[in-house]
């Protein structure tokens, strides 16, 4: 049969219409599959916190969602010493043995949250049989004990640790809690030799929030400093970023992370999220103990954030992604403190039953202006 040239270019016009269509499928679909680790793969880890209600009870899409953005995992809540060791013979693993499995399949960087903090730590901790307060060597005893079976356990699996959680009382030195009043200030060198010695491979960190603050920032300097001197290996600092519209300012923020890094560790910013609600007094920070009363003027989006709050949102966001892209080489990972608005804590702190917008992840989660302006710096 013979195909006259009419035919002949009829039937090319088709066939490069099918080939034009297929490959705007396959660039949608790449486009699809494409989320922010992606964008900012030869930048730094983009990482999430995982809450044991979404691991258990997943909403449609939400696993896919998880692997698509991010390519780090943090254990929202059942790491943490009430969770995982609420008495003294009892160990509760099915959370985070859960949440292990999860980053495990989709090759996640792993971070352990956390091995000693004040916070979320049962009070038979620092007390014997009789309720007295433990000596210092029976509890670094005890912290040790805590430290092998967890760290152990997920030995050469967890990339990152947070060793201490906030243990700087903003400008006031040292906090006060049992850790510092039974033990002294080495409670952190002796925290962070018994983590080296569990997981000698991990990536070993301080974590706290207001890293912005100039007196914190100094008295986590000298921790820094001190813990080298007393050859006590420390890899990185964790900056919380519990941050604001308002707050706090970006230059001091910064000043931080160059200060951190000037001592030779990675900086990693753990725990972002950007709070959209008015102030309660003057309050910043993630101080867990802090709480007010709810009133309506507190919380004045209950039905959706107009539009003007959300591209102030994603203007914020992209400031603070300008900072981190600046300093990217000083940079490991930017964990978002959870993935869709409705998980994040900012909905009950320091005001319980508020609705709050802090993420980039809507209730529905999808996409936000804020993402999208997240992700337009690295296009
Ligand atoms: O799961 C229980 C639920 O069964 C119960 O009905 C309900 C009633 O109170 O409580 C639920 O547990 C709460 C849990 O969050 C899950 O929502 C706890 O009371 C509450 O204390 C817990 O708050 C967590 C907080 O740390 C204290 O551990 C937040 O989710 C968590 O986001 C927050 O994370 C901290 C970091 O670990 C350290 N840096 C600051 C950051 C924010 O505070």
């Amino acid at each position: 049969m013979t195909i006259n040239r009419r035919t002949l270019l009829k039937r090319s016009a088709l066939l490069a219409a099918a080939l034009a269509t297929t490959k705007q499928n396959a660039i949608a679909k790449a486009l699809e599959q494409t989320g922010l680790k992606d964008l900012y793969k030869n930048d730094f880890y983009i990482g999430t916190a995982i809450g044991n209600a979404r691991l258990n009870n997943p909403p449609a899409g939400f696993n896919a969602l998880v692997a698509r953005e991010f390519n780090a995992m943090t254990m929202e809540n059942d790491m943490k010493w009430e969770r995982v060791h609420p008495e003294p013979e009892k160990w509760v693993w099915d959370h985070a043995d859960k949440f292990m499995a999860l980053g495990e399949q989709h090759g996640m960087y792993m971070v352990g949250h956390v091995l000693v903090w004040h916070s979320q730590t049962p009070r038979w901790v620092f007390n014997d049989d009789a309720g007295q307060p433990l000596s210092r060597e029976a509890l670094l005893a005890r912290m040790k004990s805590h430290i092998d079976t967890l760290a152990g356990r997920y030995r050469g699996r967890v990339h990152a640790w947070d060793v201490v959680n906030e243990a700087v009382d903003e400008d006031k030195g040292w906090r006060k809690s049992p850790w510092f009043n039974q033990i002294g200030p080495d409670f952190v060198d002796h925290a962070f030799r018994y983590a080296r010695e569990a997981a000698p491979e991990a990536h070993l960190l301080y974590n706290d929030y207001n890293m912005h603050n100039p007196g914190k920032r100094e008295f986590v300097v000298d921790m820094i400093k001190r813990l080298k001197k007393n050859g006590v290996s420390i890899d990185g600092v964790g900056m919380q970023g519990h941050v604001g519209l308002e707050y706090p300012d970006i230059a001091e923020f910064e000043k931080s992370i160059e200060a951190f890094a000037a001592e030779g560790v990675a900086v990693h910013i753990t725990e972002l999220d950007l709070d959209m609600l008015p102030v309660a007094w003057d309050h910043i920070g993630a101080e867990i103990s802090d709480s007010f009363e709810y009133s309506d003027e507190l919380n004045p989006y209950p039905n959706g954030l107009p539009a003007d709050m959300e591209e102030k949102l994603a203007a914020r966001y992209a400031e603070w992604f300008k900072l981190f892209l600046k300093h990217r080489d000083k940079i490991a990972r930017v964990t978002f403190w959870g993935t869709g608005d409705s998980e994040s804590w900012k909905n009950d702190f320091p005001v319980t039953g508020r609705t709050n917008y802090p993420l980039l992840f809507d209730r529905d989660y999808q996409r936000k202006p804020a993402y999208h302006a997240v992700a337009a710096l690295k296009k």
